[in-house]
């Protein structure tokens, strides 16, 4: 049996109100099993957060003339008291901004870029003449590929709900201001995952039957497929910097430094209460130690590839 039990939640985008939808989805879920544990007397750990970097905050604030810093300021605080009143009992509640956040994960790239698991690559990415930027995935629409639908995005068709990248949209443009794309050079550093195909077919396949059997589905499903190369990084001015010389304008990739928050926001609550709370590493390195994530459907892709950089 397991010692303790560390629970987080998705940490929800600070780029508008929480809904009916998250909390029914997952944090009543989640805070209805953590109470319980309580109950029974069990050790455990509730981590909730912001998640303030990414392409959608950006968009708000140009769309409101206010900057980035205001609008996840804005949206954070609505976030975290809309929580409270719920009764969201989270043992922490922090942001990806905090300065904390900021180190753990701009060290937690720097570990795995000087070991060597990256690799460079400089790939012909979309970009806007105009503006005189890079698009992200997030940021560029068109028609989807599979169901024909118009406005898909450059990672997800959110009316088939296929997984996409952006060269699979037919006439990709700039979400924001519609103008037709160029591809243009640019660097990237990528986890190559199809190098570690194996060991995490083993780890997920046969060590991991208890997954959510959509999960473990969704997964099967990719392995079987092959894994590709997946960039940590992006051409963005808002986020955090990649730790590396002549890196200048780029950030690591949300979906790199956004789960990392469950860690930092654990150690800030541990560093905060030692007494009370232990040692960071004791919640996310210990074999006694079970970790469950409430996500929902949509963050599977994400949170999984995630969960293969923490096992690497
Ligand atoms: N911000 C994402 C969303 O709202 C969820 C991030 S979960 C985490 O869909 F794993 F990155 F923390
Ligand atoms: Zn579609």
């Amino acid at each position: 049996m397991f010692k303790r039990t560390l629970v987080t939640t998705a940490l929800p985008y600070a780029n508008g109100p929480v809904h009916i939808g998250h909390l029914a989805g997952v944090y009543v879920p989640a805070d209805i099993y953590v109470r319980y544990l309580r109950l029974k007397g069990r050790d455990v750990l509730f981590v909730g957060g912001s998640d303030e970097h990414g392409v959608p905050v950006t968009i708000r604030a140009r769309k409101e003339g206010i900057t980035t810093q205001e609008v996840v300021d804005r949206y954070h605080e609505l976030i975290k008291s809309s929580f409270e009143r719920f009764g969201i009992s989270f043992d922490v509640y922090s942001r990806t901004t905090s300065k904390i956040h900021h180190k753990f994960a701009s060290d937690y790239f720097r570990k795995l870029y000087d070991s060597g698991k990256f690799i460079e690559q400089t790939t012909e990415q979309f970009y806007d003449p105009e503006t005189g930027h890079f698009l992200t995935d997030r940021n560029i629409r068109g028609e989807c590929p599979h169901c024909h639908a118009a406005g898909a995005y450059g990672d997800q068709c959110e009316k088939c709900g296929s997984t996409l990248s952006p060269e699979e949209l037919i006439n990709p443009y700039n979400a924001e201001t519609g103008n037709a794309l160029v591809k243009k050079p640019t660097s990237h550093w990528y986890l190559p995952l199809d190098q570690y195909q194996q060991w995490l077919e083993k780890w997920i396949l046969e060590d991991h039957k208890e997954w959510r059997p959509n999960v473990y589905g969704q997964c099967k499903s990719w392995l079987d497929g092959g894994l590709r190369p997946r960039a940590v990084t992006r051409d963005l001015d808002w986020g955090i910097p990649v730790p590396v010389e002549g890196a200048e304008g780029k950030v690591l990739y949300v979906w790199f430094d956004a789960p990392i928050g469950y860690i930092s926001n654990t150690k800030e609550l541990c560093d905060a209460q030692p007494e009370k709370w232990g040692k960071w590493e004791t919640w996310w390195k210990d074999q006694d130690t079970r970790l469950i994530h409430f996500i929902g459907k949509d963050n599977i892709v994400f949170q999984s590839r995630w969960l293969i950089y923490l096992a690497g």
